[in-house]
């Protein structure tokens, strides 16, 4: 079980994506879980959308309980890469008392780089393949280059609500890199670099 941490744009989805390809790993995505949820329409999307268009963070009880039941669903001994979980203690905590996390894998990246990162990120709805208008532009401009979707740019990736969802990161999320260290779980690698040099890196630390 592997967890990524890492502030908003450090990689997490592109490196978590890789990881799961090469190793098989199931990776769940709280925020791709939740946007799919928020463009259906159900409650839990339509409350969660209030607080991500605002770059804050969701109530602790609503993911805990979301996440609860997606691990509970999953095959006994399926290896899990938790992108975006936990981002607070009280997460951390819930999640230590239901699976046995193997490695904490942190991504460092600078704020400058941070805000270049997502500002220029488009997304795909359906299959949540990443592209990023400069460093990792689609074959086709404006199409997934996976299943050939529509791009498009994510709500909360505007200037204003970027610099939120760092400080709300700095705030919330940071003190589990201090959690994980005191766990011994806690490998950082440097984000900064092209994509298949950070994997590789990234590939090290989970062997
Ligand atoms: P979430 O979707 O998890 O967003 P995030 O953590 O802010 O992370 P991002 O998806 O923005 O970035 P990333 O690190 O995955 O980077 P990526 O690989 O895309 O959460 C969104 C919201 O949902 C939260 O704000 C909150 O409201 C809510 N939420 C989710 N989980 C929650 C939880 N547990 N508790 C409470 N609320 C929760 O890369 C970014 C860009 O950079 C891309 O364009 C990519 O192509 C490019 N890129 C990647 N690597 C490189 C590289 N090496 N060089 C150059 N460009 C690169």
């Amino acid at each position: 079980m592997i967890v990524l941490l890492g502030p908003p744009g450090s990689g997490k989805g592109t490196q978590g994506e890789k990881l799961g390809q090469e190793f098989g790993f199931v990776r769940l995505s709280t925020g791709d879980m939740l946007r799919e949820a928020a463009r259906n329409g159900t409650p839990l999307g339509l409350k969660a959308k209030e607080y991500m268009d605002k770059g804050a963070l969701v109530p602790n009880d609503l993911i805990i309980n979301l996440m609860k039941e997606k691990i509970a669903s999953l095959g006994k001994g399926t290896g899990v890469i938790f992108d975006g979980y936990p981002r607070t203690v009280e997460q951390a905590d819930a999640l230590g008392e239901i699976v046995n996390v193997d490695l904490a894998l942190n991504l460092d990246v600078k704020d400058s780089e941070l805000v270049v990162r997502l500002t220029k990120r488009r997304s795909c709805p359906k299959c949540n393949a990443v592209y990023h208008l400069e460093y990792n532009p689609p074959a086709k401009p404006g199409k997934c280059g996976k299943c050939g979707s529509d791009l498009y740019q994510r709500d909360d990736d505007k200037e204003e609500t970027v610099l939120n969802r760092l400080k709300v990161y700095r705030d919330n999320t940071m003190p589990l890199i201090d959690y994980y260290e005191k766990k011994g779980k806690l490998l950082t690698v440097e984000g900064v670099g092209s994509i298949d040099e950070i994997f590789e890196q990234v590939k090290k630390a989970v062997l």
